[in-house]
């Protein structure tokens, strides 16, 4: 674990070698999920630096940031076990001293989705992504593509804002049953989490009609959407159809590759997911 200023001194010193850098930012509460992320960086990258933050800005007035788990020891155990070099645990004055007062906004992609669902949601992680890879300095910074959305926008800001990173995108690690997993998904109660796995049945429905050859947006969606809306546990709040890049919505007819995105409720536990439906070549 180390300190801002133990993160500088690290950087300078890793950055005197030829070594690759990578950037694993997270918020704790470690699962499978994120350590697919370490071990990819770990393969690809001679250092290796996590972060874990619960990042305030990111958490509206009615999100669970005081609920957020919190399992630090855990957490830490699984990093060194996967052998990461550092792990920068910065607390919030670090990040917003007093007098913080400039944010990182994206006024088109992530107005749309858990945008609107989550007013400042995008601009709080955007600020927060921005601000470690500043401090951080990495080579190269490693996204879950279970977050579809924030992965595009931390995409769409490095290339916006030149910022000397490469972006990759990792694939989503899923429960058994095709759950993908979650920090969040320890808060559902037991028949709840049972009835999660629809989320992954409706996508997996609605993909296997793409490849049937269904291209017409609504039929895609109402599919995965049918089986949601049927079970009154579920308050859904959308499930769309994307392009994969620019996440420009698709209402008629897919002509590129596609991507279908939900977000529901069980009880008071959100999920989101997504699967990529893609067109040969
Ligand atoms: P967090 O939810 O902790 O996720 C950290 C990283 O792990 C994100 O890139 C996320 O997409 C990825 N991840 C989570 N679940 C995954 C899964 N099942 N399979 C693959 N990757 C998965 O996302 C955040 O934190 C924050 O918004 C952050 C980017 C750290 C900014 O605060």
């Amino acid at each position: 674990m180390i300190t801002r200023e133990e993160l500088i001194q690290c950087r300078l010193e890793w950055g005197q070698t030829a070594e690759r850098i990578a950037f694993v930012p997270t918020m704790g509460a470690l699962h499978e999920g994120h350590l697919s992320l370490v071990r990819q960086a770990r393969a690809e990258a001679g250092r290796v630096l996590v972060s874990i933050f619960v990042n305030p800005a990111q958490f509206g007035p009615n999100d669970d940031f005081a609920t957020y788990p919190r399992t630090l020891k855990a957490d830490v155990d699984m990093l060194e076990q996967a052998g990461v070099d550092a792990v920068f645990m910065p607390n919030a004055t670090e990040i917003y001293p007093a007098g913080f007062q400039t944010y990182v906004v994206n006024e088109l992609m992530a107005e749309q989705l858990c945008g609107l669902s989550r007013p400042g949601h995008f601009r709080g992680v955007l600020t927060v992504v921005l601000k470690l890879l500043n401090l951080v300095q990495p080579d190269v910074a490693y996204f879950g593509k279970k977050d579809y959305q924030q992965w595009r926008l931390i995409e769409t800001m490095a290339q916006d804002l030149a910022v000397p990173v490469q972006i990759v995108g990792c694939e989503t690690m899923r429960e058994p049953d095709g759950l993908a997993m979650s920090s969040r998904n320890r808060r559902l109660q037991p028949e709840e989490r049972r009835k999660a796995t629809l989320i992954f049945k409706g996508l997996e429905q609605a993909r296997q009609m793409f490849e049937r050859g269904e291209r017409l947006a609504s039929p895609l969606i109402q599919v995965c959407r049918s089986l949601l809306d049927n079970d009154p546990a579920f308050t859904v709040d959308y499930v769309a159809l994307h392009t994969q890049k620019q996440l420009t919505p698709i209402t008629e007819s897919c002509v590129e590759s596609a991507v279908m995105l939900v977000a529901a409720r069980l009880g008071d536990v959100r999920l989101i997911d997504n699967m990529e439906f893609n067109l040969a070549p």
